[in-house]
């Protein structure tokens, strides 16, 4: 055992990384708020080649921020670190936090519940019908002198768009519902983060007691009661539909609408069919579903609106494209309109490089692995790989600390290797909703491109970052809207 604990610590202080503190190691730097920290690491990156070494006392890390090691380790290693066990207890024991053995089935079944050759046309419906009530909810904010948060009108949003697409139309569940859900998501987040960057919270049992103390004993358990309430309205309505399409009735029915447009009901499909998921499971599918599609849609959209805000010059350039695109047609975007918008994609595109929301995924080995630098790194250390360092780095894109939509310009994108841009991450356990996400995020901010135009007071050197779970903005999104027409297009 000790000859063992000596083998790593050889091994992963062979790797660069700043001083280490005897018992410490570079625990220090927790002390600083995730937006100096988020700041730091980044100095760090820019002064030490991959792969990176950290040690939050005892327990080591590397960090590894090249194509080719990045692509290896998440081709290579499946297993996600023992930090996805603390995200596992906020939602559950889903496709993004469980373990190898659990995890192949689960990935099969979801990727046929987001099929996007079947499921996108559902999908963009849903996104239309959503963009439109926040095209008549920002109205409020119209010619308003004040700036406003964009944020929660975003939010609310893409949650909307999430819960209606994994869950369909939900009776029984009302506003207050969601309101709840997504307040106690909130908290329960913040309550996983300290338990990630404050070590001294993982035991258990001190995590319980921080609860107890802070008086969110409840919260984790709040969050994941709203997906068992609908599981059961959805239930009893797939139960109801399965009647009628057996009756003769029903059967003429099926015949011209025979697809399932909601992830929740293909789940209960498969469970009806091949005994395969439980309800526990399920709901545990769907609050994954909830977690991670919601919030990194909200921060890509909002993130890109701000930088338009601030950039007018960019904004005009993809307001003439929407305007070739759909002149002065108020239709909602289809697929192929969609397809056109190349400059919007690179705008979505660079806010994902920028602000890199799902920045780090961690993975644990059970066999030793050998870097492209020649470092080994032995079995059993975390091995972060670093999206958003890689995303940063200068050797891949020209002054990477700057927003610049230019870096996804096809001549650009064909200089770098392929592996040098992965928001969505890559391999098999590659995010599950890229697609989706595309589609929403573009549906979205091109509905309300057209109709609004968006400025704000910040200037680019204003903009900061700051890291939880995710990455995000620590400047609020303050902007104005004024409308582009007369009168909405789709009033
Ligand atoms: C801008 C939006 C999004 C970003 C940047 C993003 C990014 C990521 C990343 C980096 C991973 C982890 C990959 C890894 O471990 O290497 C991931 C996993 C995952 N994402 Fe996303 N995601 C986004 C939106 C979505 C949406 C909309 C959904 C669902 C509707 C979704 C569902 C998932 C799931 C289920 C996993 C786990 C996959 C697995 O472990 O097999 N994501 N995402």
């Amino acid at each position: 055992m000790k000859w063992k604990l000596q083998r790593v610590e050889y091994y992963v202080n062979k790797c660069n990384g700043p001083p280490i503190i005897f018992l410490l190691g570079n625990a220090l730097e927790c002390i600083y708020s995730p937006k100096v920290l988020i700041k730091r690491v980044f100095d760090y990156a820019k002064q030490y080649e991959s792969p990176l070494r950290g040690w939050l006392f005892h327990i080591p890390y590397v960090g590894i921020y090249t194509p080719e090691d990045i692509q290896m380790l998440t081709t290579k290693c499946l297993e996600k670190d023992s930090v996805f066990d603390f995200l596992g207890e906020l939602i559950g024991d889903g496709v993004l936090t469980t373990k190898v053995a659990k995890w192949r089935r689960s990935r099969r079944i979801m990727n046929s519940a987001f099929n996007m050759t079947v499921m996108s046309k559902p999908f963009l419906e849903v996104f239309n019908r959503q963009s439109l009530v926040l095209i008549d909810q920002l109205k409020a904010e119209v010619n308003s002198k004040e700036y406003f948060d964009l944020w929660p009108y975003i939010f609310k949003s893409t949650f909307s768009n999430i819960i209606e697409t994994a869950m369909g139309h939900t009776h029984g569940i009302n506003e207050d519902d969601f309101t709840k859900m997504r307040k106690s998501y909130e908290v329960a987040s913040e309550m996983i983060c300290k338990r990630v960057y404050r070590p001294w919270l993982r035991p258990p049992f001190v995590f319980k007691l921080y609860l107890f103390l802070m008086g969110k004993k409840n919260v984790l358990n709040e969050f994941k009661q709203l997906p068992l309430k609908i599981l059961e309205a959805r239930r009893q309505m797939f139960t109801e539909r399965k009647l009628l399409e057996s009756s003769s009735e029903g059967k003429a029915e099926e015949k011209n609408d025979k697809s399932y447009k909601n992830v929740i009901d293909i789940l209960l499909n498969q469970a009806e069919a091949e005994d395969q998921f439980t309800n526990q499971e399920i709901a545990d599918e769907v609050t994954t579903i909830l977690f991670a599609g919601s919030e990194t849609n909200a921060i890509t959209i909002s993130f890109t609106l701000f930088m338009l805000a601030i950039r007018q010059d960019i904004q005009e350039k993809v307001y003439n494209e929407l305007s070739e695109v759909f002149g002065e047609d108020d239709r909602l975007p289809t697929m192929e309109d969609l397809n056109q918008l190349v400059y919007l994609e690179q705008c979505i595109k660079e806010t994902l490089r920028f602000v890199t929301v799902a920045p780090l995924s961690s993975r644990v080995s059970s066999e030793d692995i050998t870097l492209s630098s020649g470092h080994l790194i032995p079995a059993g250390v975390s091995i972060v790989a670093a999206y958003v360092l890689m995303h940063r780095d200068e050797k891949y894109y020209s002054n990477p600390s700057q927003w610049n939509p230019a870096n996804f310009d096809a001549d650009k994108v064909a200089s770098r290797p392929a592996g040098a841009f992965v928001p969505f991450g890559y391999g098999p356990r590659k995010c599950l909703g890229y697609k989706y996400a595309y589609l929403a995020i573009k549906t979205l901010l091109s509905t309300l491109l057209r109709n609004y135009k968006f400025s704000t007071d910040f200037r680019e050197e204003d903009v900061e970052l700051t890291i939880d779970i995710l990455l995000r903005s620590a400047t609020p999104y303050r902007v104005k809207v004024e409308c582009r027409h007369k009168t909405s297009l789709f009033s």
